[in-house]
C-alpha cells in the first residue's frame, strides 16, 4: 500500500517537473495551503456590463488546491531533558524523496489568541531546527525526528513541522508543563490497538475534563505485528492526541513482532519499528525522566529480549532507582513510578498469577529501593493492586495498576481474585492521576461491554454504556525514615550478572513471551521453540 503511495507520489512529482506551476507548489500546506490564482485570460468578446443591461457574474472557479508532495503525518511529541524547556517530535513523509524537514516552534505571545496561533502564515514561528531523517523501518517512507530545547516553560509551546516543498503539518499547541507545586495530569493505559474501540478510547482523552499534561503508553500500541503499514494508521488516528499531549511510551510483546528482521529467526533484531517510530531519550526502549517531583523509568522489561540487552536494562533500572531512592530521601523528588508493559502480577484469566524468573528478579530490586507505584498494560483488563511485597499485601511494597483496557480486546479474570488485589475491573478505559504536593490520587474511568457470557478474548466488543469513575486511590510519599531504609548502593552489570542465572533467565522470558504471543508456523518466537525446546520447555 505504501509502497504504491510512494510510486504514485514519484510518478506526481515527475508530471509536476515538467510544467511551470512547480514553483507554485513551494507554499502548499495543511494551514497555509496556497491556492492558484484563477488564470483565465480576460475575453474581449465577453459582454459588458451597462445599468440597464446587468450582466450575469460569471460562474466562480473553485480555486486549484495542489497537494503538497510529502505532507508530514503522525506528529507526536515526547519528553526531553527538562520537562519544561524541551521536547521531541517525531513524524513521518510518504517517499523516501522527502526535502529536508524541520520544525517551526516558539511561544504563544501574550494576548495572541488560539485561531491567530494556528496560523503560521499571518503570524509566523520564530524558531526553526532542521529534523533528522531515516527511513521509516520496513516501508519506503521517511520518519524525522528532532529535539527542542529552550522553550519558553511560562507560555504554550506551538510548533509545526515539514518544509516549503514538502509541505506543513497543522500548527499543534502544547500547554506548558505545570510547576512543581502546581497539581498535574496524567493518562496512562496499554493495549491500544486501530479499531472501533481504541478509538472510542482516544475521543474520550480528548475531551476537556480529561485533558492531561502527560500520556504514558504501557505498550501494544498498534498490534502491527510485522504489517508496518498499521502503524501509519494508528499514528494517523492518534495524531491529534499525540501532537498536543507530551507521550511517553514503552515497547510490549506486540512490538517486538515489528522488526524487519522479524522472518528472520535467530538474527538479532536490530531494527524495531518501535524504536524508528518514537523520539525518546536514552535507548528509545528504556529511559528515564522526572516530571515535576515524580522520577519514572520505563523500559521493555523482557519484550525486547531478543535485542541482548536485558542484562544491561536491568543493571540500569538498578542504578536508576538506587539514585532515585537516594534523591527521594534527600527530599528531592516525591515518588518513583515504574513504567512497562508487561505485568508482574496478574489474575487475568490464563495469565495468573504472576511471570517468573525475570520478574523475580525485576521485582527484588523494585522492592530494594522502595518502588512506589508499577503502571503496565498486557493483561486487557483493569486491576489494581493492595501495596505488595512478592505477591502478598505489605504497606512496604508498591502498588501495581495494570490498565490494559485500551481496548484491543476485552478479556476476563480467573474466577479466583488474589489476597493483593483491592480493584479489578472488565471493560474498555484509562487510569487518570492527579498530581498534587503529596499527593497522588489515581482514578480509573471505563466503560463495561455488553453482557456476554463468553467475553473471554472477544475482540472488539461493543461498549456502549458512557465511561465512569470504576475506582480511586490514593498515594502518599513514604514517610522519610522508610525513605532513608530504600537508600542502597547498586550493585553492577557484573555484579547483576553473576548473582543471577541469565540462561535460565532468558529461557523463562521467552517461554513467556512464545506463551503470550501464540507464535504462528513460521515466525521467529515458533523457530526459538523448535530451536531451544529444551530451554523453553
Ligand atoms: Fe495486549
Ligand atoms: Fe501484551
Amino acid at each position: 500500500m505504501d509502497s504504491n503511495t510512494s510510486a504514485k507520489r514519484r510518478h506526481f512529482l515527475k508530471l509536476g517537473a515538467s510544467v511551470p506551476m512547480l514553483g507554485l507548489m513551494n507554499a502548499c500546506g495543511s494551514d497555509d495551503t496556497t491556492p492558484l490564482a484563477n488564470t483565465a485570460i480576460p475575453n474581449p468578446t465577453n459582454p459588458t456590463e451597462s445599468p440597464d443591461k446587468p450582466v450575469a457574474p460569471n460562474p466562480v472557479e473553485p480555486p486549484v488546491v495542489i497537494p503538497a508532495s510529502h505532507p508530514p503525518r503522525g506528529v507526536h511529541a515526547s519528553l526531553f531533558n527538562d520537562a519544561a524547556t524541551s521536547r521531541g517530535l517525531c513524524w513521518f513523509t510518504d517517499g523516501l524523496d522527502s526535502p529536508a524537514s524541520e520544525i517551526q516552534w516558539g511561544p504563544i505571545p501574550e494576548g495572541m489568541s488560539i485561531d491567530a496561533a494556528k496560523n503560521a502564515v499571518q503570524n509566523p514561528l520564530p524558531n526553526v531546527a532542521m529534523a533528522s531523517t531515516s527511513q521509516t523501518t520496513g516501508l519506503d517512507n521517511q520518519t524525522h525526528k528532532v529535539v527542542v530545547a529552550g522553550i519558553d516553560p511560562e507560555r504554550p509551546f506551538r510548533y509545526r513541522v515539514g518544509s516549503e516543498n514538502g509541505g506543513w503539518s497543522d500548527v499543534f499547541i502544547i500547554e506548558p508543563t505545570p510547576k512543581a507545586n502546581d497539581t498535574w495530569t496524567m493518562v496512562h493505559f496499554g493495549d491500544h490497538g486501530i479499531g472501533e474501540l481504541p478509538q472510542r478510547l482516544t475521543a474520550e482523552l480528548m475531551k476537556p475534563q480529561h485533558k492531561h499534561d502527560l500520556l504514558l503508553l504501557a505498550g501494544d500500541l498498534s498490534y502491527a505485528n510485522g504489517e508496518q503499514a498499521i502503524w501509519d494508521v494508528w499514528f494517523n488516528q492518534n495524531q491529534a492526541l499525540l501532537a498536543t499531549t507530551t507521550t511517553m511510551a514503552v515497547p510490549g510483546n506486540h512490538e517486538n513482532k515489528d522488526s524487519v528482521a522479524a522472518n528472520v529467526p535467530l538474527l538479532p533484531f536490530k531494527d524495531y519499528a518501535f524504536n524508528n517510530r518514537f523520539n525518546q531519550p536514552g535507548d528509545v526502549s528504556f529511559f528515564s525522566f522526572d516530571y515535576n517531583r515524580v522520577h519514572f523509568f520505563g523500559f521493555t522489561a523482557g519484550a525486547f529480549l531478543e535485542d541482548g540487552k536485558i542484562l544491561k536494562e536491568m543493571a540500569t533500572l538498578e542504578a536508576d532507582l538506587a539514585m532515585a531512592a537516594l534523591r527521594r530521601a534527600l527530599g528531592q523528588i516525591d515518588f518513583i513510578v515504574i513504567f512497562q508493559h508487561y505485568t508482574i502480577w496478574t489474575d487475568q484469566e490464563g495469565r495468573a498469577p504472576g511471570n517468573p524468573t525475570l520478574i523475580a528478579v525485576e521485582d527484588q530490586i523494585l522492592l530494594r529501593y522502595g518502588v512506589d507505584l508499577v503502571l503496565c498494560g498486557h493483561d486487557h483488563v483493569y486491576q489494581r493492586s493492595k501495596p505488595m511485597v512478592l505477591g502478598l499485601p505489605n504497606p512496604l511494597g508498591y502498588v501495581q495498576v495494570m490498565t490494559g483496557t485500551g481496548g484491543q480486546s476485552i478479556r476476563e479474570f480467573e474466577p479466583e481474585i488474589s489476597a493483593w488485589s483491592e480493584k479489578h475491573f472488565v471493560g474498555l478505559g484509562f487510569s487518570k492521576y492527579t498530581i498534587s504536593p503529596g499527593k497522588i490520587v489515581s482514578q480509573y474511568f471505563g466503560t463495561p461491554p455488553l453482557a456476554s457470557d463468553n467475553r473471554s478474548r472477544v475482540q472488539h466488543e461493543s461498549v456502549e454504556a458512557d465511561f465512569e469513575l470504576v475506582d480511586e486511590f490514593e498515594v502518599r510519599p513514604r514517610p522519610l525514615r522508610i525513605a532513608k531504609s530504600f537508600v542502597k548502593p547498586p550493585r553492577t552489570e557484573q555484579e547483576l550478572a553473576k548473582a543471577y542465572d541469565w540462561q535460565r533467565i532468558y529461557a523463562h522470558t521467552l517461554a513467556r513471551n512464545c506463551a503470550h504471543d501464540q507464535p504462528l508456523p513460521g515466525s521467529p518466537l515458533h523457530q526459538y521453540r523448535k530451536a531451544y525446546p529444551n530451554l523453553i520447555g
